[in-house]
């Protein structure tokens, strides 16, 4: 939430934080705002509303030209998105400008002190005080690194702030509490930036910055020290993707480069984690054999898409290893003093590595003892680095607010660790788990054959462009595909959409039934469970009697569902825990179309920004 850009050397600074900037707007689009340091001044210049409004802005009113300076893309928290709220804030002498992504929780008090000390203040943000923190501690100290680490002392919550002052024209100052700061190492230049996408252009070389940590840009190198100055270990680490992989490639959107790209995304995160005899090596995941085999719990902590990936993940778990797996939204787990002790293995599923609520529900787990896997798509990130071990997915980057690619892959890598701790602790044999490997191998070919035959859904969404509500039904592993399908389509399309257990129908949602209500429905393979197939079919009756209009996506061949679809979608047939990574691919495609006929903003949509770095 909120992207940060900070950059020094030798370009053009306001060229390469609008470009940063461009990259980092998946983060936040409310406002955006630079400074630059030129002729012993700062310079800004902010807008309310997306970067295209602040570029406008400065062709009309251009800045003077330097190469320092800073960037922001901001996600609203305190105040509105208006120009004065728009980052970056500056001192009431003109000479500090910060940016901040967070929250600073006793911004209160500290604005009160500031402004009894007679600071005027002009917006209604938390970041403002920081900017005249700092420039108070630089008027006694003279030096930016050093004032920004007393200024830091004193916030409480999350920062990670980006500050330039005039005094100090080739110095750009970074801090990091909980929200991700990374530094971009180029020759004779230096980037700060929210996420590597926003420098990716101009580098691969980057410098993870820890928790509680002040870095010093200069143009001749890199400072890193904790809050108390002591210097501290800098590891350089190579990105490994380019410029490309986090641009359109040709589709209008992110999110429709990124559905396509989920075969691959697919394949990549099985890549090298099956040996040549076709059993599991997840070398990465480095807890101790005896500690997962002595686990008799596993909790799965995540949130939105992330959180149906977990949901999905338990059915695997279970079935396959027989320990009892709960699955907790984040933002509720530390709330209701859950249960945990050394023997819990706590799975968090992150694509950002930087969601908070889920942070602090890994934080809470091994305050009290559990151990913790992160299953992430982001090198780096905060959460594997808080985590005992990591199993990385290989979506690469997903820019799309919306979460598909990356949601394919935690599902791969969920079955991956079910299988892993069935083949540790002897509760699958060694040709079962072969046979479900082979199967997840060839998944990546099934998703392909999906996309493939999508045209009847987007046609169909589009059908659908007027309709108020889309209802989702499914059964096992049906019932979270279908909480997704709603979810992407709520986010995507702003309809109403809800997903529900089938067999919930009964108890209650199916006074929503009216006549040509769209309901998707998510069939389970005939092969599977046959009784849990026979049950949905005679719930697809049960909302076909009623009025309903159904669309039914059931697997190849599976013919008994023919009758009661008004719409059939085929999937192709695979095993019943693996079907969610073929039955989720057209309920994304049927959201991402739905919200381009109604116009709607796929890859921002409205008040929502990706990685969410406040609880
Ligand atoms: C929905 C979506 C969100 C994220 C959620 C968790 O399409 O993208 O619901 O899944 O905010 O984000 P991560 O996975 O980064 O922790």
């Amino acid at each position: 939430m909120c992207g940060i850009v900070g950059y020094v050397g030798g370009q053009s600074a306001l060229d390469v934080v609008i470009a940063g900037l461009k990259r980092l707007e998946y983060r936040g689009y409310d406002s955006a705002g630079v400074a630059v340091l030129a002729d012993g001044q700062v310079a800004s210049a902010k807008k309310a509303g997306k970067l295209v409004n602040l570029e406008k802005a400065l062709v009309e009113r251009p800045l003077p030209s330097g190469t320092t300076g800073i960037g922001h893309t901001r996600w609203a928290t305190h105040g509105g998105p208006t120009d004065i709220n728009a980052h970056p804030h500056i001192d009431n002498a003109g000479r500090v400008a910060v940016v901040h992504n967070g929250i600073i929780e006793n911004f209160a008090a500290l604005r009160t002190e500031l402004t009894d000390r007679g600071h005027d203040m002009s917006s209604e943000t938390d970041t403002e005080v920081v900017a005249h923190l700092l420039a108070e501690a630089f008027s006694s100290r003279g030096d930016l690194a050093e004032s920004m680490r007393q200024v830091c002392g004193r916030l409480e919550g999350a920062f990670t702030l980006v500050a330039v002052h005039a005094d100090e024209p080739d110095v750009v100052v970074g801090a990091r509490r909980n929200s991700p700061l990374v530094v971009g190492v180029g020759d004779g230049e230096f980037f700060l930036a929210s996420d590597v996408a926003a420098f990716i252009a101009h580098t691969r070389s980057a410098i993870e910055l820890g928790q509680d940590q002040v870095v010093e840009l200069r143009r001749d190198g890199v400072r890193v020290t904790d809050f108390d100055g002591a210097d501290a270990d800098v590891r350089e680490y190579h990105i490994d993707w380019d410029a490309s992989a986090a641009e359109k490639g040709g589709y209008d959107y992110f999110m429709l480069k990124e559905i396509a790209e989920q075969p691959k995304a697919v394949a990549d995160t099985l890549l090298g984690r099956i040996n040549a005899e076709g059993s599991l090596t997840l070398d990465e995941v480095r807890i101790p054999p005896r500690v997962l085999r002595a686990a008799d719990k596993v909790v799965i902590v995540a949130c939105g898409t992330a959180f149906h990936a977990g949901l999905i993940a338990k059915y695997a778990i279970e079935h396959w290893t027989r320990i009892p797996c709960e699955v907790e939204l984040a933002s509720e787990f530390r709330y209701r003093d859950p249960i945990l002790n050394t023997r819990t293995l706590v799975i968090a599923i992150s694509q950002s590595g930087e969601t908070m609520d889920t942070l602090m529900a890994l934080r809470h787990a091994r305050d009290q003892g559990a151990t913790v896997l992160a299953i992430c798509n982001t090198n780096g990130s905060t959460i594997p680095r808080e985590s005992d071990a990591v199993l990385y997915t290989h979506a690469g980057p997903e820019v799309a607010v919306a979460s598909t690619k990356a949601f394919l892959t935690q599902l791969v890598a969920c079955y991956l660790v079910a299988l892993y701790l069935g083949q540790l602790r002897g509760t699958k044999y060694g040709d079962e788990i072969r046979a479900v490997i082979r199967e997840l191998s060839r998944i990546s070919h099934e998703v392909e054959r999906v996309l493939e035959t999508m045209e009847p859904v987007r046609e169909l969404a589009r059908s659908l462009a007027d309709k108020r509500t889309v209802l989702f039904l499914g059964r096992h592993v049906g019932h979270p595909v279908a909480l997704e399908g709603a979810l992407k389509l709520k986010e995507l399309a702003y309809m109403h959409a809800e997903g529900f257990a089938a067999g919930e129908l009964k108890h209650g949602p199916i006074a929503l039934i009216e006549e040509d209500l769209p309901v998707v429905v998510v069939v389970p393979s005939p092969r599977g469970r046959s009784v849990l197939h026979d049950k949905i079919v005679s719930n697809i009756q049960e909302i076909r009697a009623r009025g309903a209009r159904t669309i039914v996506i059931a697997e190849e061949g599976d013919d008994a569902v023919v009758p009661y679809a008004d719409h059939l979608i085929r999937i192709p047939v695979t095993p019943t825990l693996l079907q969610p990574l073929v039955s989720t691919v057209p309920l994304q495609v049927f959201a991402c179309e739905l919200a381009t006929a109604r116009g709607n903003e796929v890859d921002q949509p409205r008040n929502l920004a990706k990685s969410v770095t406040v609880e």
